[in-house]
């Protein structure tokens, strides 16, 4: 099938080289934004290092219609409860990004009643929200589901004790905004622990939230719920995912990249695989360098995980990577069942991946070979974007789109590095 569509044209070949500032991260900012719902009437929350990106802009947006007072310039977003606020999230915003479901919590609480058409996004698995509207039952919502949307309904959500069976991401940001304003004391067992959730919790002390890690963020969160939120501003942290495939992209051209204005300690998991396949680099407070190296980097076997495991979002990057590794690697994608779209297409490229299950078996080669390639989702096209820098000859990463919902100004900041890319208009493939 043929689409009309923007693509990423890339002449590989080029190693990257220089310095990049990594923007703030996306994963971090939707939640964030979205605790705003939570203001008191009059009440402002700023949010500075957004990134300017679709999905960013998608909830700002969907607040908008809300009600919300929303302004984004500069990378500021400050969100404010001036009127009346509507329960019905509008489908227009919600199919377009799935990370709308984490405003159904807080909406509920604010207004006791909140209708979310079913949420979009990227392709990458069933992705239930079953974790998020348990959470939301066990603290006194009626939740029923028909012609493709969720009603929940609440007079006042009540404070109670609760157990993800899986520290689902989404889930743990739903649940914690919901709890803020609830009656009484929540606890949140099994939480997710990723650095987005640092950030939120943040977010929601800075608008005077009583919410704090149970022993040192070890996936217990307590919440003591306020009537309402103050006044706060917050910085939304660096974008770990955006650091690593900046890296990736030295490690898999052979070039030297300075990631700068992050936090290393975010991600450990993937600086320790790179000692492992024996890739130099120097971590820094808020820097870290990758260095060329005279030989393939080696193979590795990686399995993701939760944070502090190696994180999905940076599993398809790191395959482009093996690619081209000395040696057989084994990539293990424990968190999401089908996150393997990029396979079929670096193959294309001549990479040698054979998959079983939630397996994949890279056979490393010596080279990779530009092609026409289709972006399925975000880090997909990431890694299709990172192989084409490193193949021979012209690569053309369709489903640009996808790519630019995460990464902002990408053409720029590779192009800054020393590559040779631009987005053209054009047939795309599918
Ligand atoms: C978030 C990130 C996404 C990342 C993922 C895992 C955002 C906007 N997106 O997604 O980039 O890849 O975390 O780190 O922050 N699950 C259920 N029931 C639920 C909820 C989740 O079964 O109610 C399952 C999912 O199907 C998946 C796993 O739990 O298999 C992880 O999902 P979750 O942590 O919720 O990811 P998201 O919040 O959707």
């Amino acid at each position: 099938m043929m689409e009309s569509s923007r693509y990423l044209k890339i002449t590989g070949g080029t190693p990257l080289h220089g310095s990049i500032r990594i923007q703030g991260s996306k994963n971090a900012a939707l939640p964030v934004v979205a605790s705003g719902l939570l203001l008191g009437r009059g009440e402002t929350l700023t949010c500075t290092n957004v990134p300017q990106l679709r999905d960013t802009e998608t909830m700002a947006a969907l607040l908008r219609a809300l009600g919300m007072t929303v302004t984004f310039e500069n990378g500021s977003v400050t969100v404010s409860r001036t009127g009346d606020l509507s329960c019905e999230m509008p489908a227009a915003q919600v199919q377009k990004m799935r990370a709308s479901s984490i405003v159904l919590g807080p909406l509920l609480a604010q207004q006791g009643r909140a209708v979310m058409p079913m949420p979009g996004g990227c392709t990458i698995g069933a992705r239930p929200i079953d974790l998020h509207l348990k959470g939301l039952a066990k603290m006194g919502a009626q939740i029923e589901l028909h012609h493709g949307a969720v009603y929940a309904t609440a007079e006042k959500l009540r404070g109670c004790r609760i157990y993800l069976d899986f520290p689902s991401v989404g889930a743990t940001e739903n649940l914690v905004m919901a709890a803020a304003l609830a009656e009484g004391e929540t606890i949140i067992e099994n939480a997710a622990r990723e650095p987005e959730i640092t950030n939120l919790v943040q977010a929601l002390q800075a608008m005077g939230a009583d919410v704090v890690f149970k022993k040192d963020n070890q996936g217990i969160i307590q919440v003591n719920g306020k009537p309402e939120l103050a006044s706060g501003s917050v910085r939304v942290v660096p974008d770990r995912i955006a650091a690593c495939t900046y890296l990736l992209g030295a490690v898999i051209t052979g070039g030297e990249v300075t990631v700068t204005d992050v936090m290393p300690q975010h991600f450990d998991s993937l600086l320790a695989k790179l000692e492992e396949a024996e890739v130099g680099y120097l971590r820094q407070e808020d820097r870290v360098t990758v260095y060329p190296s005279r030989e393939r980097m080696k193979s590795l076997s990686v399995k993701t995980m939760p944070y502090p495991g190696f994180p999905t979002d940076v599993q398809p990057q790191l395959m482009a990577a093996l690619c081209l590794a000395h040696g057989t690697s084994v990539v293990k994608e424990s968190i999401f069942e089908s996150r393997f779209q990029h396979v079929p297409e670096l193959r294309k490229m001549g990479a040698e991946i054979d998959i079983q299950g939630n397996t994949a078996v890279i056979r490393g080669v010596e080279t990779l070979n530009g092609s026409d390639v289709q972006a399925t989702d975000l880090r997909a096209g990431a890694a299709l974007a990172l192989a084409g820098l490193a193949a021979e000859g012209e690569t053309r990463v369709h489903g640009l789109k996808h790519i630019l919902r995460g990464y902002e100004d990408f053409d720029k900041a590779l192009n800054n590095l020393g590559a040779n890319v631009s987005i053209e208009e054009g047939e795309g493939i599918i």
